[in-house]
């Protein structure tokens, strides 16, 4: 295994090759916020909130750290104005979606966000993909994927696989920064199968071992401003 060294905020962080920029400093103990990352899951670089400045050669660059791959010799700048400038942008692009997001309202206090700079669409759902890769590729359900594209792209569940599935995992909920997988489900669940869940989870139970379940929570539903 060839070990890396690179700088990461003037320390000297040993990695191995093949390792991403976030892994190597998470692996150093050294903080870069992320949305979309999760260590189970394959690198999505869909928030670009772990973006950090990298200078190798002479040349400076700013990357998405959970994608970028660590190199010998390169300096790695967690905070500086343009990042944090950058940082900034998103979180208050992200607000546009999901302004009362727990995660978004500590990042929009560190980096001076105004959650009210871009008009409301709030569709609650930053399209992170945790709920989507989460399921797909952990619980190999696919009991809830994207739909359409730009601007009109959005999360759903699949009623027929959410009817048996969803009830005794709801593994995504706890996930989602900002609750929307948790409503997207209880809205399929009343449009598309009232009631039935809880026949799928009776045979689902007989077959499986018990598994501790996550108790819901009262969310904000689609359609609705929270202010
Ligand atoms: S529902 Fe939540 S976890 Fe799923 S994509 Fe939207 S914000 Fe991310
Ligand atoms: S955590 Fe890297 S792009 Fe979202």
């Amino acid at each position: 295994m060839t070990e890396i060294v690179l700088t990461i905020d003037d320390r000297q962080v040993k990695a191995e090759a093949g390792m991403t920029v976030l892994q190597a400093a998470q692996q150093a103990g050294i903080y870069i916020p992320t949305l979309c990352h999760h260590e189970q899951l394959e690198a999505y670089g869909g928030c670009r909130l772990c973006m950090v400045e990298v200078e190798s050669r002479g040349w400076t660059s700013y990357v998405v750290s959970c994608l970028y791959p660590v190199a010998k010799d390169i300096i790695v700048r967690t905070r500086s104005e343009k990042v944090d400038k950058i940082r900034k942008v998103l979180v208050e692009e992200l607000m546009a979606h999901a302004p009362d997001s727990p995660e978004l309202v500590k990042m929009a206090e560190e980096y001076g966000a105004d959650r009210n700079r871009f008009e409301k669409e709030a569709s609650f759902c930053v399209l992170c993909g945790l709920c989507v890769r989460y399921c797909n590729e952990v619980k190999k359900k696919n009991a809830v994927s994207f739909f359409d594209n730009g601007s009109v792209r959005q999360i759903k569940f699949v009623p027929e696989v959410a009817k048996n599935e969803c009830w005794d995992c709801q593994e995504c909920f706890a996930l989602c920064p900002t609750s929307y997988a948790q409503a997207a489900y209880l809205l399929t669940e009343a449009l598309a199968f009232p009631g039935q869940r809880k026949t799928a989870t009776r045979a689902a139970k007989k077959a499986a071992k018990p598994r501790v379940v996550i108790p819901i929570m009262a969310v904000p539903m689609t359609g609705q401003d929270s202010h």
